[in-house]
């Protein structure tokens, strides 16, 4: 009753900010994200008849109360949806930091999901894989996915229609996302309460759920048409907009420091001299920066330079979650 699992977290080029139903964890807007390769979450689920209490461990250390209960809230799922009663001891291993805006949800619950749903001896398909994943976290349902990823916004009540589906496979286009490391501090606001928050007190919120229709729709016609200047543009617009609707809300959410502002303007300023690459930043402080395969080493080299950036790490697209050990 133990299996292991991975999966990696992925970076959204039009963004999940908003639920329509906070219990289903339902998603207000579609998103798009790509998957990166090379970071990573690696999940063992363990369920065993003698433990009283789940138990959590994130990288060798115990997990804290409030961690350890989001997480046996997931596996209340597993025990529903399996009929397993037993109480699980979860290890939990990133290969980058967590929660500081590098999606360390999305690849812990879609490897959880894998790896959960295998030790309780239940056989999900990618679809109900992806359905369970984003009842952990939202964007956890696109990690179940390796490549482009679209998570549909859905329709239905029970939420069996909001789920991941892959636009594209990992080796579709060669693209790197860099990922410059800004600060390791945890960040103060999740992105639930960040949601929830915004939702209710911005004047502007309607307008993002509304406006965000249209740029899934470019991002996906960028995507096929692998026009890599539209998906950059688009990105760092719905990028821009899902902060202004954070700023915008009352007290207003700030997740960047002066560094993410630096690299942003650096972004730009290379640019203007011919260098195509673009930004886009999550519910924290790091800038990811899309760019082509030519241009990665580069760019890494100067964004290294500026004043407060810690990492520069280089990623591309990444593969679907996968189990990597099943014990009966
Ligand atoms: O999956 P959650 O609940 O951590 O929300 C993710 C929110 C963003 O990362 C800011 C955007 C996204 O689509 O990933």
């Amino acid at each position: 009753m133990k299996a292991i699992a991975e999966a990696h977290p992925n970076i959204a080029l039009v963004k999940y900010w908003g639920k329509r139903d906070q219990k289903l964890n339902l998603p207000a807007v579609g998103s798009i994200s790509v998957t990166l390769d090379g970071l990573k979450t690696v999940s063992s689920v363990h369920f065993q008849p003698e433990l009283k209490e789940d138990r959590l461990w994130i990288n060798d250390k115990e997990a804290s109360p409030q961690q350890t209960e989001r997480v046996s809230r997931f596996l209340d799922l597993i025990r529903q949806k399996s009929g397993i009663k037993y109480r699980a001891e979860v290890q939990s291993h990133n290969n980058f930091p967590t929660g500081a805006g590098l999606a360390s949800s999305a690849s812990a619950f879609a490897s959880l999901a894998l790896a959960g749903s295998r030790a309780a001896g239940l056989n999900l398909n990618p679809s109900q894989l992806s359905e369970l994943a984003r009842l952990g976290s939202g964007s956890a349902a696109r990690s179940i996915f390796g490549g482009f990823v679209e998570m549909k916004v859905g329709e239905k009540e029970d939420g069996s229609d909001a789920i991941a589906i892959k636009l594209e496979d990992k080796n579709y286009w060669n693209l790197r996302i860099l990922i410059a490391i800004t600060s390791e501090e945890e960040k103060k606001i999740g992105s639930t309460a960040g949601m929830q928050h915004t939702a209710k007190s911005s004047p502007f919120y309607h307008q993002w759920v509304l406006s965000s229709q249209l740029d899934l729709d470019m991002m996906r016609r960028a995507i096929f048409s692998r026009n890599f200047s539209q998906l950059g543009e688009i990105a760092e617009h719905n990028c821009l907009k899902m902060h202004a609707v954070a700023m915008s809300a009352k007290p207003a959410l700030l997740y960047w420091n002066h560094t993410t502002l630096s690299v942003m303007h650096v972004i730009r300023q290379l640019r203007e001299q011919g260098t195509l690459a673009y930004f886009t930043i999550d519910a924290g402080p790091q800038v990811k920066i899309l760019c082509r395969p030519g241009d990665a080493e580069y760019l890494g080299k100067r964004i290294l330079q500026i004043e407060g950036v810690q990492k520069v790490l280089v990623t591309s697209l990444g593969s679907d979650a996968r189990l990597i050990e099943d014990e009966p």
